[in-house]
Order: structure tokens, then sequence, then C-alpha cells
């Protein structure tokens, strides 16, 4: 499929799905992803129509290709195996929590068209760490590396956060080859706070400890303060963290077109272009200050090109959430081929 197909016919028939509700549209796409993910012949011929032969081993993970699947699309991991027939050559579940929950009330999705981006205050809506356990052990191997994010549960207090991400940690570590901890989610109350060195620091050193030598990996959010990632590259540093994701979504609303103004209002994480260029930003700042430390890079990337900065920035990897809802597969076989054919040069 190319991309003048994907934009002109898939993408808004998929956009209309839900009759105009960007959630329900997005849990329609994942049921029938889901269907898809079943049937093993389809995710073999789509997978090599999309994907690339492009590995790459970054902390001690051998990745076949270099874009992933960010956090936040399939949480609960129900499309698992149709993400690679789709190119990504890495899936990161979650945000899973110790506690089922529903999230926060709908809506809490929307989608700015003009402006490439979305705004979401989802709040982790999720089924729980022992249900992704239990559904992952049904599943078996992925077939692509796997990573799987930890969050907070709204339910538990700040003061007794490291309980709860520890208890996530033990029940999925094993399915798990990295550990995302997301201390950067700007819709679960005092998650960000967890960023602070000291509640970092205590946060890190316990997972650290029980992640039984699954590679941790540590997502911040784009709003911090130079001093401030400093400060989270020191705890980093302290604990031997094996990479950091960068970034989350953002709370200001810089880059949003005068057409999308009135969905600027609604409260949440804003995602997609208006992001792009703070988010290589603090790739770039990361990478500079910790050079050896592997970034995944994610935030507005939609292009080829951006791509491509993102990694001259200093990424090993690459995530996308955003510039595949308008994207789709094409942008990702897109950036698959060309980062291919330019590998020699980047490994
Ligand atoms: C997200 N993101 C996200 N991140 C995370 O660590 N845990 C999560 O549960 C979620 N959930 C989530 C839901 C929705 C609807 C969106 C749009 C995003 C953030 C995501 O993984 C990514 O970091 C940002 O969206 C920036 O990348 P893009 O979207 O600009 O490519």
């Amino acid at each position: 499929m190319g991309a003048v197909i994907y934009e002109r016919v898939v993408r808004p028939t998929l956009f209309r799905l839900g009759g105009g509700d960007a959630e329900a549209a997005h849990h329609r796409t994942l049921a029938a992803l889901t269907r898809l993910s079943r049937v093993a012949s389809a995710v073999a011929v789509l997978r090599r129509w999309h994907g690339v032969d492009d590995p790459r081993t970054v902390f001690g993970v051998r990745f076949p290709s270099v874009v992933g699947l960010a956090a936040g699309m399939d949480k609960d991991g129900v499309a698992l195996r149709a993400w690679p027939a789709l190119g990504f050559g890495f899936v990161e579940v979650g945000t899973v929590t110790r506690h089922a929950q529903p999230g926060n009330p709908r809506p809490r999705l929307f989608r700015l068209k003009d402006s490439g981006a979305i705004i979401n205050r989802m709040g982790f809506n999720n089924e729980g760490a022992d249900a992704l356990a239990a559904r992952l052990e049904a599943l078996g191997p992925v077939g692509v590396p796997l990573g799987i994010s930890i969050g907070k549960s709204k339910v538990t207090p700040v003061e007794d956060a490291v309980g709860d991400y520890v208890h996530s940690m033990r029940a999925l570590r094993r399915f798990a080859d990295y550990v995302a901890i997301n201390v950067s989610s700007p819709n679960t109350p005092g998650l960000r706070g967890l960023q602070d060195r000291a509640l970092l620091d205590a946060l890190i050193g316990a997972l650290q400890a029980e992640s039984d030598g699954t590679p941790v990996l540590v997502k911040i959010a784009p709003d911090l303060t130079e001093g401030a990632i400093a400060e989270v590259l020191q705890v980093c540093a302290d604990h031997a963290v094996a990479g950091l994701i960068a970034t989350n979504t953002t709370i200001t609303r810089d880059g949003i077109s005068l057409r999308d103004a009135a969905l600027a209002a609604e409260a949440g994480g804003l995602s997609g272009r208006p992001l792009t260029e703070r988010a290589r930003e603090v790739v770039g700042f990361v990478h500079r200050e910790a050079p050896n430390l592997p970034i995944i890079g994610v935030g507005g990337i939609s292009t080829v090109d951006e791509a491509k900065r993102m990694l001259d920035a200093g990424a090993s990897l690459l995530q996308l959430y955003t510039g595949f809802i308008f994207g789709g597969p094409p942008l990702v076989r897109a950036i698959n081929r060309e980062l291919a054919a330019s590998t020699p040069s980047r490994r």
C-alpha cells in the first residue's frame, strides 16, 4: 500500500470508523489488528512487505530494524503479532500499572488533524500488570523485541509508588527485552514528580534490584529543563540504567495550527508534529551529556527526514505513535527502506 492510497482511502476510512470519535476508531482498528495477528500467513506476507532486515544491537538486545511502536498504542498487548507485520522492529506495550484501572472519563483522545498532532489524557487505562503477564504467557514469543512500560496506579499515593512499580516489574520482567519506567506521562497526578532526583533515585534503585538482568530504561518528559535532565542522567548513571526514552508527550501547546485552536484548550499531553523539534533537542542534549547512553528517540517523527535527523541527534532506535496514526504502515516502510539503504554509515 502506497502513502497516497493510505492517506486518501485507508486513513479516512479508519478515522470514520468511530463515527468521528477518535478513541472509538482506535479501539476498532485495534480489534481488526487483533484479528489480523491471529492469521500467521498474512502476518508473514505483510512483514516481508513492510519490514526490512537492518539489524543492530542496542543495550545487548538485537533489534531487527530501527523503528518501534511507542508505548500507549497497544497498552494491553492485544495485537502484538500484528505490529511486526506493519513494519515495526520492536514493540513497547503498556503503560500498565499494578492495578487494573479505567483511566479518565471520555472524551480523552483528540486528533488535531491540521497540526498532525494528538492530545490525550487517557490516564493509563489498562487491565493491569498481572493480566498482561497472563496474556504474554499464553501468547509465547512475539518475534521482535518486546519493551514493557510500567507506571503508577492512580489509587496508589506517590509515597507508595516504589512498591507499585516493583509489583509490575516482578510480574513482567521475564517477558520483557527491556522494561521502560514511565515517570513522564502528564495524565497521572504526581507521576512526573518522580523525575525529581531523590524520588527517581529511590525508584530506579529499587527497580534495578528487581530487574533480574532485564535492561531498564527511563522515559522522560520533553518539558524538563536541561538542569533537570542532567539530574535524571546522574541518577541513571548511578544505577547503570540501560538507556533513556526521549520523549513523552508535552504539556505545552506551541505549534498548533489556527484551525485546531479550539482543541488546544483540551487538557492532556500533546504529541506529533508540534513536538518534533523539542524531542530532537532533548535527544541531542542527552547524547551530548551522556554519549554512551543508548537513546530511543520518540516524538513527532512523521517523515523519513525527521527519522534520520533523530538518529543524527544521537538516538540509537526510534519509536512512532502520532506519525503512525497519520502516516500508517507506508511511513514505517519508507523509513525502514531509507535507513537500511543508508545504514552502513550510521552503524
Ligand atoms: C501516548 N504515549 C504514552 N507513553 C507512555 O510512555 N505510556 C503510555 O501509556 C502512553 N500513552 C499514550 C497514548 C496516546 C493516545 C498517545 C498519543 C501517546 C506517548 C507516546 O508513547 C510518545 O512518547 C509520544 O506520543 C510522542 O511520540 P509521537 O506520538 O509524537 O510519535
